[in-house]
């Protein structure tokens, strides 16, 4: 049977700065991410692997052969990739004046920073901006229509000291995401990234999921993203943040990009989120079925609910009361980029407490990937349904892979998913747009390092050489029919 996909479909892969450049060239050590994952304590203990981005594929050298393979390998039409804010300014761009417009409790919703952009030009580094203007300029040249993230996880050290930060329990000036001072300088990144490089992208991703940003850093028992704490408050506090980000950034950027460099143009602007299946570990054990509920509310809605409709449940009760509606913080949101990966079995763990330190994942036990993960692609669908009914946007698949060292599972991963995309849009009539696999090459998988492998190519650490997995073939058969035959 052929499944034809809508005309003008995106295909592509998706990869990150951080996790993606480094390896050639000059490295980036002026994040939060550089320090946490450098710091011995942290590798003493195993919040991190100890691995160095710094031996990571070398894209920021590498990017013109990358996407010539993206193009004539992959039959790629697009490609989803991240611009590093502590590239752009390793120095503090606090001192910039904007006018900065709050709520009564102090909840910025707005930037204004016309007389700005002198200043905030002469604090960036230029070479950065230069080189991530050839980088999409080589994307376009290869036909590929760039994705834009502008916020992929590592931010300016001066606005985060994840180790200071983990050893006062959050209580220090350079506290990022704990503190709405971050949101401000994220509205001036991202209003400088549209007015530098807006004439050669138009679709910008504001934020990668803002979700695990908050869960992996302050609320998982092992700590593995910066800072490592273990609090439900800070863990809300942070998902409240970074949701508003998003909000400053999409304004930002349709202020300042009004370039044309697609069909897309000037500006088409989304939040990423991550969307997975969750199911009871036991389902005829009441508590189970209440937890696997209760984390599905708040992992996969709580984020989009605030984007959306201005819904700040603080207190996770799955209440939302009058003081946690803040329709003033909705701000537009174009698409939806819907990030895919595997199901989880939840359990209620009676130790815990607290309802957010009271839930566990029940270890993969069928057709799992590398991390454990376990692969259910007919989530993909029901994510997919689910986010539209609620939400209205066109969507993006932003990402979707497996980590699969031997190379035995990635294409069957790949066709599988790709099947349920196409139920999703044929049959359940959601405007799905484009499908970004994660990711193109094996990467720096943050605190596990270079273990994990979802690469379509494997990277060899000395010479860089690049070797397609036999999902190369597939995806290129695919994205050039515009077609999947199963
Ligand atoms: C992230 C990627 C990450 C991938 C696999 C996603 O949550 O956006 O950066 O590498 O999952 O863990």
């Amino acid at each position: 049977m052929e499944l034809v996909f809508p005309e003008g479909f995106q295909w592509g892969t998706a990869i990150s700065s951080f996790q993606a450049e480094m390896g050639r060239g000059k490295p980036s050590k002026d994040t939060d991410w550089w320090a946490w994952v450098h710091d011995p304590d942290n590798i003493k203990v195993g919040r991190v692997s100890g691995d160095s981005p710094v031996d990571g594929p070398g894209f920021w050298e590498m990017y013109d052969d990358d996407f010539e393979r993206c193009r004539s390998e992959l039959g790629n039409n697009a490609v989803r990739l991240s611009i590093d804010w502590g590239r752009i300014f390793p120095e503090v761009t606090s001192g910039v004046e904007v006018k900065v417009k709050r709520d009564q409790h102090g909840n910025v919703w707005d930037l204004e920073l016309d007389d700005s952009m002198d200043s905030l030009h002469r604090i960036a580094d230029e070479d950065a901006v230069a080189r991530y203007r050839e980088i999409l300029s080589s994307a376009a040249r290869h036909g590929l229509t760039p994705m834009l993230t502008l916020y992929h996880w590592p931010i300016p050290l001066w606005l985060h000291d994840p180790i200071e930060s983990r050893d006062t329990g959050g209580n220090c000036e350079a506290n990022g995401w704990l503190s709405q001072e971050t949101i401000v300088e994220f509205g001036k990144f991202c209003a400088y990234v549209a007015h530098r490089l807006g004439n050669l992208v138009d679709v910008y991703a504001t934020v990668n999921e803002p979700r695990i940003v908050a869960e992996h850093g302050y609320l998982t028992e092992r700590g593995e993203f910066p800072p490592g704490l273990n609090d439900p408050e800070l863990f809300l506090r942070c998902l409240k943040h970074v949701s508003m980000a998003h909000g400053v950034a999409y304004d930002q950027v349709k202020k300042w990009d009004r370039a044309e460099a697609s069909a897309y143009g000037p500006s088409y602007v989304g939040l990423v989120s991550v969307l997975q299946s969750y199911v009871p570990a036991d389902p005829s054990e009441p508590d189970d079925v209440r937890m696997s509920r209760y984390i599905e509310y708040v992992f996969n809605e709580w984020g989009l609910n605030a984007v959306f409709h201005g819904d700040y449940d603080m207190d996770a009760d799955m209440v939302v009361d009058p003081e946690e509606q803040m329709p003033y913080l909705v701000k537009g949101c174009d698409f939806l980029g819907v990030n895919y990966y595997s199901l989880w079995r939840v359990k209620h763990r009676k130790d815990g407490g607290h309802p957010l330190l009271s839930y566990g994942f029940e270890p993969c036990a069928g057709d799992c990937s590398d991390y454990g993960w376990e692969i259910y692609p007919e989530g993909l669908r029901s994510v997919l349904s689910w986010a539209y009914r609620r939400y209205r946007r066109p969507i993006f698949v932003t990402e979707n892979g497996i980590a699969d060292e031997k190379d035995e599972r990635r294409t069957r991963y790949l066709r599988s998913h790709l099947e349920q995309v196409h139920k999703a849009i044929s049959q359940d009539g959601v405007p799905v747009k484009g499908y970004y696999y994660w990711t193109l090459m094996d990467n720096f998988e943050w605190s596990d390092g270079y273990q994990i492998r979802f690469g379509l190519y494997g990277v060899d650490p000395d010479t860089k050489r690049r070797t397609p997995t036999k999902a190369v073939g597939a995806y290129r058969e695919i994205a050039q029919n515009n077609t999947l035959i199963i």
